[in-house]
């Protein structure tokens, strides 16, 4: 997509789901080819805006912008095409538990209706080795593969259609210090290989220093800072300061 100043816009932003105010005057700039992290308490709005950036979740007032259009007033078309160049792995039900590894990444690419049958297998199966996931594996479940498999296969997936940007829930909650150690190494590889621009939530340290360029803090119901790691350790804002030293110790 045409390149514009910033991959993402996000402009006084208010949210609200049901009664509960979720965010208030949020502004956020995300440039391209960064690895910008969300870090913040449990029901601080992360996920909500990430669903936002995707056009998922509407707000109450202010703007998002991503490849320079505006979500609140992109018709369907519009919002298909974005998320065509967008992957995402979700929090939760990364995979779909009825479908097999193959049809799993498939699915995206069948959705296109534009390729044959080989084109499919074939770019499922470059995918599969992308992620590092024999081709032997393609035909099992996801009920049968281990928790890093899955989180494998679902990268594969949100890298289906080659997006430029890729959101990621959480990439490495619920993995041992090893995979996620891997699994961090492996986003760091395809980061570097495909341009990809990242946004990505996680409450794992190790995560967020491996693979950070900026940290954005969600607290008091909007984005309280957005600085380099560095940075971040150091603020003085008193949730910061509380956040980083729980983490740290
Ligand atoms: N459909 C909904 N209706 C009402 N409230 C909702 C809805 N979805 C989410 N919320 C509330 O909005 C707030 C923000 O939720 P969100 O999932 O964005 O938080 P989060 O920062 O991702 O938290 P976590 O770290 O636990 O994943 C929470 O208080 C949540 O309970
Ligand atoms: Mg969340």
């Amino acid at each position: 997509m045409a390149q514009h100043d910033y991959i993402i816009e996000i402009e006084s932003l208010h949210t609200q789901l049901g009664r509960h105010v979720v965010h208030q005057n949020v502004n956020l700039n995300v440039h391209y080819g960064e690895v910008l992290s969300f870090v913040g308490s449990s029901g601080s709005g992360k996920t909500t805006l990430l669903r936002q950036i995707l056009g998922l979740e509407q707000c109450v007032s202010g703007t998002v912008k991503v490849f320079g259009h505006l979500i609140n007033d992109c018709d369907t078309s519009q919002l298909r095409r974005i998320r065509r160049h967008s992957g995402v792995l979700f929090q939760q039900g990364a995979l779909f538990s009825a479908l097999n590894v193959f049809d799993n990444i498939a699915l995206p690419l069948r959705e296109l209706r534009v390729l044959n049958q080989k084109m499919i297998r074939d770019l499922v199966m470059y995918k599969l080795d992308m992620v590092a996931i024999a081709a032997e594996h393609a035909d099992k479940m996801p009920a049968d593969l281990s928790g890093g498999m899955v989180k494998r296969v679902a990268l594969a997936r949100a890298l289906a259609l080659e997006p430029e940007l890729l959101l990621l829930d959480e990439p490495t909650a619920g993995l041992d210090p090893e995979l996620s150690k891997s699994f961090v190494s492996l986003i760091e590889r395809l980061r570097v290989a495909l341009n990809l621009t990242i946004v990505m939530v996680t409450h794992d340290l190790d995560t967020l220093k491996a693979l950070s360029d900026r940290i954005a803090v969600f607290a008091d119901q909007t984005i309280v800072a957005v600085d380099t790691p560095e940075a971040i350790y150091r603020h003085p804002h008193p949730y910061i300061r509380r956040y980083f030293s729980a983490v740290f110790d």
